[in-house]
């Protein structure tokens, strides 16, 4: 039996006082290997999902275990070891360092493994030559297009090799053609054996993974898988 990535048991959050719903009971499990969206519209819950999956955000209740954690029973020290070991982050907004180069930038996501300089350069390098941009070691962000940063980023998030790639709106911020190219990547890159959760509230993209959960209201609506 393949192993779970990430395992939710009636996981809630709220926030604030009134309090506000934002994880309603939410169970799930996530393979390793596996290519899924969560989808759902704007205020569903998401981000908040993404933050606790990701292990920036503990839950209020309910269990959260990452590749095999049960991460209640983690310190915050355990807890940010895991995070830097096992799960990459991509964003909308890509964040990237300004001035600093592409093959600096996908570095950078060594820089707490333990890997000495130069190998960090040469893995950052084949890496950035996986994502297609071989050929812009050297550019700093705003000398690249949208598009060409989300590739710098996600070599960023795939050059320490973890298990679990968390993209939140991955899409969000490029025209159509950038976007289906990053999605294109993704499913590249997850043939590897990246498992890979997609947040969107892009159903048409959502409708290009193999996977789906739907959220509403901060709870699962669906799980639907496409036939193969
Ligand atoms: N820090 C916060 N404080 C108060 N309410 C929040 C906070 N973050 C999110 N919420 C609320 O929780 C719900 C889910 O938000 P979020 O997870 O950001 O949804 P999504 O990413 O799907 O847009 C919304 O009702 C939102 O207003
Ligand atoms: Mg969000």
């Amino acid at each position: 039996m393949t192993a779970a990535i990430i395992r939710l048991e009636h996981v809630r959050k709220h926030y604030g006082s009134p309090p506000v719903t934002a994880i309603d009971d939410v169970s799930l499990r996530v393979d390793e290997g596996e290519l899924v969206a969560i989808v759902g519209p704007s205020g569903s819950g998401k981000s908040s999902l993404l933050n606790v999956v990701g292990t920036l955000d503990r839950a209020d209740e309910g269990l959260v275990e990452i590749a095999g954690h049960d991460i209640a029973r983690l310190d915050d020290g355990a807890l940010s070891a895991l995070r830097s070991g096992s799960i990459g982050f991509v964003f909308q907004q890509f964040h990237l360092a300004e001035g600093v180069s592409a093959l600096g930038n996908v570095a950078d996501g060594l820089l707490y493994s333990g890997t000495p300089r130069h190998e960090r350069h040469e893995r950052a390098r084949e890496m950035l030559e996986r994502v297609g941009l071989g050929n812009r070691t050297t550019h700093r962000p705003n000398q690249m297009s949208g598009g060409e940063r989300q590739r710098v980023a996600i070599a960023r998030a795939l050059v320490a090799s973890p298990p679990l790639v968390l993209a939140d709106e991955p899409t969000g911020n490029l025209d159509q053609r950038s976007g289906a190219s990053i999605v294109d990547l993704l499913h590249e890159l997850n043939a590897d054996g990246t498992a890979i959760v997609v947040i969107t509230h892009d159903t048409a993209l959502a409708a290009q993974l193999p996977r789906r959960i739907a959220i509403r209201d901060g709870a699962v609506v669906a799980d639907e898988r496409s036939a193969a």
